[in-house]
């Protein structure tokens, strides 16, 4: 999968996503990333992606033209072009899911009071949002969009498994898991983990699943 970030400040998007799993993801070709700053579109001599509102009010919104200019030149028949957003369709496993089968995902990320209306009616596909709170931008919140995405790409987690049966996937919440020491501090695992009887492992897990989620998220069941 090819994925384009469009940013003000790819430094906060360029050291997360060089770690760990994505760093993986990309030596061995299941991503190819590329992180831009979105001032190279700008043409004034400033260097200006942004500008005062039209209609008054306070702060900066994100200039058209350096957002379309980008996404022209880097877009191809098969890519989804994003915009992140608090005013977006809040993200979710599924959707995380449906963006896994894309060939190539074009990442805006919008900034200060927002991005001229013109971008999301004419050039985006999707407003996505990572929550319900508001981030000083959208750069953060794409790389939770690479980070969700790209997991899920064929060969990139160690266990196959691991993805489908983790928390959201299976509608559950993941259950509690531990490690050694047996006993720390005098807290003793549940003795189920130590009887080597799969079958009652197994039922033990659900039912922990079940009541986390009857704690933690309510709202799933
Ligand atoms: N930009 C600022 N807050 C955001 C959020 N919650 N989701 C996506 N982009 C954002």
């Amino acid at each position: 999968m090819r994925v384009d970030i469009l940013t003000l400040f790819p430094e906060m998007c360029r050291a997360p996503l060089n770690e760990s799993m994505m760093k993986r993801a990309q030596g061995s070709g299941a991503l190819e990333l590329h992180i831009h700053n979105l001032r190279d579109w700008a043409t004034d001599k400033h260097r200006m992606a942004d500008d005062a509102p039209f209609g008054g009010g306070q702060g900066m919104v994100m200039k058209p033209e350096p957002v379309f200019a980008a996404v022209e030149s880097l877009r191809g028949t098969a890519s989804t072009v994003l915009l992140m957003t608090p005013q977006g369709r809040r993200l979710s496993q599924q959707l995380a899911t449906e963006f896994s089968t894309r060939e190539h995902l074009i990442i805006i990320c919008g900034h200060y009071e927002g991005i001229d209306h013109r971008v999301v009616e004419h050039l985006v596909e999707a407003e996505i949002s990572i929550g319900d709170y508001v981030l000083t931008n959208g750069a953060i919140a794409a790389v939770v969009v690479v980070d969700a995405v790209v997991r899920l790409l064929p060969g990139v987690l160690g266990h196959e498994q691991s993805a489908a049966d983790e928390s959201f996937s299976a509608g559950l919440l993941e259950g509690p898991q531990y490690t050694r020491p047996a006993e720390f501090r005098g807290w003793k695992i549940p003795d189920v983990l130590l009887s080597g009887n799969h079958a009652e492992i197994a039922a033990w897990r659900k039912e922990r699943a079940l009541e986390r989620t009857q704690r933690n998220r309510p709202d799933l069941l």
